[in-house]
C-alpha cells in the first residue's frame, strides 16, 4: 500500500470516528471522553433534583432556616403601631455623631431616596409635588416636625407612615441614622449637638415616657 493510500484510510477512520461521536440533539455533547471531569455528581443549584431526592419538593436550594436574619442586618423590634412609634421616639438614640463627615453621607443618601419628595431644603416641594401633583410632605422645620425625636424618624423611615413608603429594603440601619443626621440639619437642629445627642433632651415637642403613660391612660 502506499504512503498515499495509508493516509487517506487513516483520515477517513478520524473523520469516521469524529461523526460516530456525535449526537442529533443539538443540546448534547456527544460522546464525552471522562464525563466526571463536565458533570459532577454533585447537584446544581437550583437544578430539579429526581422526586425521590432527600428533599420532599425536589428542589436542591434549600430556604433559609426560619429567624435565619439577612447578613449585615439587625432586625427592628419595634412594632409597628402607635405604641411603637412612640416607644421608638423615646429608647432609640443616634448612634453616629452630627460631623461633617456624617452630615455629608447622610446628604447623599438625602439627595437619592428623599429630595423629590421632601425637596432640597426639607419643606415638602420636591418634584413629586411641583411637578407631579403629589400631596407635600410637611417641612421638616413645620411646627409638627421641627422637634420631632432621631427615634421616630427612624421608625417612619423603617415602616412608613401614611403616604410615605417604608425605606427599609433601600437602607440599612446606618444609612437610616446618616440621613436623619441630614435631615437635622436641614432642621436647624444640628447648632448645639457637637456629637452629642441632645435634642431629645432640648426638644419641647417630646414627652417623657410618665407623660406618654399619663396620656394613654387618659385616653383609655
Ligand atoms: C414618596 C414621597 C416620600 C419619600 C420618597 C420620602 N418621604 Fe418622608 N414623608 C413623606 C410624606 C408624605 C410624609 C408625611 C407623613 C405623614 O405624617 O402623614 C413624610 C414624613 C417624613 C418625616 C416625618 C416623620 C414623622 O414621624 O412624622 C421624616 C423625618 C421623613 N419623612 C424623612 C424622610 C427621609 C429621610 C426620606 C428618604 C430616606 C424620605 N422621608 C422619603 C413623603 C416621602
Amino acid at each position: 500500500m502506499s504512503i498515499k493510500y495509508l493516509h487517506l484510510s487513516i483520515t477517513t477512520a478520524v473523520m469516521a470516528l469524529i461523526l460516530a461521536s456525535c449526537s442529533p440533539d443539538p443540546l448534547s455533547p456527544g460522546v464525552e471522553y471522562m464525563p466526571d471531569m463536565y458533570r459532577s455528581p454533585a447537584a446544581e443549584p437550583y437544578s430539579k433534583l429526581p422526586t425521590d431526592s432527600l428533599f420532599s419538593n425536589s428542589m436542591e436550594a434549600r430556604l433559609p432556616v426560619d429567624g435565619s436574619i439577612t447578613r449585615g442586618y439587625l432586625p427592628y423590634g419595634i412594632p409597628n403601631n402607635v405604641e411603637g412609634y412612640e416607644m421608638a421616639g423615646e429608647l432609640l438614640k443616634n448612634p453616629y455623631p452630627m460631623s461633617d463627615e456624617i452630615v455629608a453621607e447622610g446628604k447623599v443618601i438625602y439627595t437619592k431616596f428623599c429630595v423629590h419628595c421632601h425637596g432640597k431644603e426639607g419643606n415638602g416641594d420636591g418634584l413629586t409635588v411641583t411637578a407631579g401633583g403629589h400631596p407635600p410632605p410637611p417641612a421638616y422645620t413645620s411646627a409638627a416636625l421641627k422637634n420631632l425625636p432621631a427615634g421616630k424618624m427612624f421608625h417612619t423611615i423603617t415602616y412608613g407612615k401614611n403616604l410615605m413608603g417604608s425605606h427599609a429594603s433601600q437602607l440599612n440601619n446606618e444609612e437610616r441614622w446618616k440621613v436623619i443626621r441630614y435631615v437635622q440639619t436641614l432642621q436647624g437642629n444640628d447648632m448645639a449637638m457637637d456629637g452629642k445627642e441632645s435634642i431629645e433632651e432640648e426638644s419641647t415637642g417630646s414627652m417623657t415616657s410618665e407623660e406618654v403613660m399619663d396620656e394613654t391612660t387618659m385616653n383609655n
